[in-house]
């Protein structure tokens, strides 16, 4: 399986956005990670639709939307709308998390699935047959440039073992404290995508750190 790269936006220079997009457009990075957070589920507040339809504008790279919002049900196709090409939405948000991703999948993109640092993965069962990507959060949702959390390689390994029986086409994505290190780890135990955000923004090359990253 591919090793792919989603740099998370939430770290760029947002006064250069347009070349901030410019750059991971002329990287070998996957995904534009964006963050989209409400101050309610997650102690923090980003940007929502509005910055990811221009985003969308000048993007090359499919847009991959990591919804930190509480009852994301009524906006999902205005996201779709804005450009996401893959949604993720939290276990944690959603009472009815089936109804949830069949109505991503109703608007003909990829339905993607995350868990918080403390959610196990067996919580995943009944679903992983109907979803895209899982996405395990290896810090706590919020901020960026975090430390990584350790227990995420024995989540990856047992989601791994989860997906290749039920659902082998499923990406393993994970998000937060990603640098060479645990993200060659990452891999190793059977990640698929990575996000990155400070560790490539703050880099002082960030196309090549996202070609380093690609290639751990
Ligand atoms: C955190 C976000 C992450 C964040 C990762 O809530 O979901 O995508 O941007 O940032 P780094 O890579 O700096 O840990
Ligand atoms: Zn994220």
């Amino acid at each position: 399986m591919k090793q792919l790269i989603a740099p998370s936006i939430l770290a760029a220079n947002f006064n250069n956005l347009g070349s901030e997009i410019q750059m991971i457009n002329s990287s070998v990075a996957d995904f534009i990670h964006c963050d989209v957070m409400d101050g309610v589920f997650v102690p923090n507040i980003s940007f929502g639709i509005p910055v990811i339809s221009k985003v969308n504008k000048i993007a090359e790279k499919p847009l991959d939307v990591h919804l930190m919002i509480i009852n994301p049900d009524p906006y999902i196709k205005r996201f779709k709308e804005a450009g996401a090409s893959i949604i993720t939405v939290h276990q944690e948000t959603c009472v009815h998390l089936n109804r949830t991703v069949q109505s991503i999948k109703n608007e003909g993109i990829k339905a993607s699935v995350c868990l918080n640092p403390h959610t196990p993965v067996h919580t995943l069962e009944d679903i992983i047959e109907d979803i895209d990507m899982v996405l395990l959060m290896s810090v706590n949702p919020g901020f960026g440039g975090q430390k990584f959390i350790e227990n995420t390689y024995s989540k990856v390994s047992v989601l791994k073992k989860m997906i290749d029986k039920r659902n082998p086409e499923c990406l393993i994505e994970v998000d937060g404290g990603v640098n060479y290190e645990t993200g060659k780890k990452l891999f190793e135990a059977g990640a698929n995508v990575l996000v990155a955000g400070s560790f490539v923004f703050n880099s002082s090359n960030p196309a090549e750190t996202i070609k380093r990253l690609r290639n751990l």
